[in-house]
Formats: C-alpha cells, structure tokens, sequence
C-alpha cells in the first residue's frame, strides 16, 4: 500500500440514483427522503441523490427534483445524474448545483443507454462543462463502460484514453471510472487507473464498481492499491442499469466502509448506522439485500457475546 495517498477514503453514496433506477417496483418518494435522512446521519457528505433523465424511461427517477430539492436542506454534496442538456436545466432548476454527465466508451453501450453516439455524448459533455462553469455547478463525468461493454466485451484502454484525453480537456472536477456491468477484474482496474493517472491528477480519478461476479470489493481495493481515494457504492448492493443487460447490484457501501476501516482508512461512516439504512430498505423493499458485511458484523457481535 502506498503511503503518498491520503488515508481517508470518500465514498459517494449512489444507491439512492443507481440502486434505485433499475428496480422493478417503484419506491415511495417519502421512504427514499427517509433512507436520505438516515444516510446523512451515518456520515455521507456525498450523496447522488437522483437523475433527470426521461421519466418515461426511468420512472423510478421521476421524483428527482422533489429529492433534491429536500436533499439541499442538508450540508452535503448532492449530486443528480443528467445526460443531456435538458437534463442538465431540469436539475438546474430544481436547484441542483453538483452534477455528474455521463459519456460511456462503447459505441453500442452509448446507443442502447444515451440514444447517441459517443461522440455526440463527447460533445454534449463539452457543452455541459461550459455550462456548469459559467454557472458555477460541480461536474463530475463519468466514463461508463471503461473495462467491459454488455454488448461489445473487452474495451482496450485505448479506447478509454481516446476518449478520457477530451474529457480531461474539460477540467472536470472528477473523472468516474465506471465498470457499468461488473465484469472487470482487479489487474485491468489497477492497468487503466495507472494509465489514467499519467494523464490526470489521482485526487480526481474517482472509481464506480458493480458486483456483478462478486469482483466489486476485489475491484475497489485494486483501486485504492493504485491510488485512488474517491468510490462510489450503494447501501445494501442495491443496483443496475436498466440499458446494460447484465448490470446487477453495485458494490455494496458497507462492504467498502468495512474494508476501508479494516485496512486503517478513515471514511467518516458509521457502520452500524448505514446497516441501520440497509435493514429500513430491506423493509420497504420487502426483501433481504446484497452486501455480505452485515452478517460478518452479526457474527462478530455473537462471537463477541459468547
Ligand atoms: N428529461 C426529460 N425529458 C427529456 C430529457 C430529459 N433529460 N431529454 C429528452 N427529453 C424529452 C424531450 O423533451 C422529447 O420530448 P417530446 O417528444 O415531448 O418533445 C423526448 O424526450 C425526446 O427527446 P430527445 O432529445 O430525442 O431525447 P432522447 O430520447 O435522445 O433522450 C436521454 C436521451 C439520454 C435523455 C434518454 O434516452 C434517457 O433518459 N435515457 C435514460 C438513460 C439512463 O437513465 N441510464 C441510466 C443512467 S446512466
Ligand atoms: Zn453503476
């Protein structure tokens, strides 16, 4: 483990866009703001609270702008997902001023999710950046489909430099590696991040992991091993995209929170508190969810006990 990186690790909360977005049934807009309140207490500073994307396509982020707007009663870094231009007035108006686009490295993958090219969504993310400076909004940018494509397999780095070269002429203030369908593994993870880094500093290379082949924890640690500080997961494992066939849970938050801690790296979450939000979804959604800490923890309570 290198030493020359920070010993916190900040973790972007997604569950409440990515774990929400793929699921069948639709959640009540008062118990997402109730999971909101439950994760600000356990420590999140960073929370993607939701996407303005076509309601018709994704109504499970239909109540979007009502989310934000309770989310910006609290002092964290509230993050809504946009695609295109009408996204990015939406959330503007709704009163969002921390945004994450979207530019994903497969041809295909851009066609199925963003019904554009990719180098259509390049020149949107352009348009976006020019924008969200002049109106002093957060950009993040993520590149979607960076190890592996549903459609198209094997990406070659390559292909993600040409593509993370523009981005990274737009200044973001982060770049989001994302492995959208979970099929990456630690060694090409550790590979591109190390190509990434020449190009852009660590501190902004931030990293988005599914546990599609139970590979997310493996993932996330081959990224902190290479630096990077920054990881998005979701309470509970809850996830998927709904255009990538294949895209299942992300990485649970609770597994990443009790690997950082385990290793020595700070977070500032409370643990029995974030399994407290995962135990209320569990509720809601009327079904066990996917993180494997919590029984880890129980076990260690019994053992503890006895
Ligand atoms: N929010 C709401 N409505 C939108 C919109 C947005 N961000 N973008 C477009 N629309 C509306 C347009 O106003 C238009 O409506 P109209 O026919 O009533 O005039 C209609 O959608 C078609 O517009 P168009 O510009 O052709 O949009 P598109 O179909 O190319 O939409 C996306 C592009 C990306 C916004 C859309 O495909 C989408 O929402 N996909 C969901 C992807 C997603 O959420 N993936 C998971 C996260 S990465
Ligand atoms: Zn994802």
């Amino acid at each position: 483990m290198s030493h020359l990186f920070s010993d916190t690790i900040h973790i972007v909360e997604v569950g409440l866009r990515d774990g929400f977005q793929n699921q069948p049934t639709l959640v009540a807009t008062e118990d997402k703001l109730q999971m909101l309140a439950m994760l600000v207490d356990a420590g999140f500073d960073t929370i993607e609270t939701g996407s303005f994307v076509r309601p018709d396509l994704v109504p499970q982020m239909a109540d979007s702008a009502e989310i934000l707007r309770n989310s910006l009663h609290y002092p964290i870094n509230n993050i809504s997902l946009i695609i295109n231009e009408k996204g990015y007035d939406r959330a503007y108006a709704a009163g969002s001023r921390s945004m994450a686009s979207v530019v994903m490295v497969s041809e295909t993958m851009s066609q199925q999710n963003s019904r554009m090219s990719v180098a259509k969504s390049i020149q949107i993310a352009q348009r976006l950046a020019v924008r969200a400076a002049r109106d002093g909004v957060r950009m993040r940018i993520y590149i979607s489909t960076a190890w592996v494509c549903p459609y198209e397999g094997q990406i070659a780095p390559e292909q993600v430099l040409r593509v993370a070269d523009k981005l990274i002429a737009l200044d973001p203030a982060e770049l989001v590696l994302s492995d959208t369908i979970g099929h990456a593994h630690p060694m090409q993870v550790a590979k591109l991040i190390e190509m990434i880094a020449r190009r852009i500093d660590m501190e902004r290379i931030s990293a988005h992991f599914h546990d599609t082949q139970a590979l997310g924890l493996a993932n996330a640690y081959a990224a902190i091993d290479s630096g990077v500080r920054t990881l998005d997961a979701s309470f509970g494992g809850l996830g998927g995209c709904p255009f990538a066939p294949g895209a299942k849970g992300n990485l649970a938050t609770e597994d990443l929170v009790f690997l950082a801690h385990k290793m020595g790296f700070e977070t500032g979450i409370d643990l029995g508190r974030l399994l407290d939000v995962v135990a209320f979804t569990e509720s809601v959604m009327d079904r066990p969810l996917g993180g494997r800490t919590r029984d880890q923890c129980e076990e260690a309570i019994a053992c503890a006990i006895v």
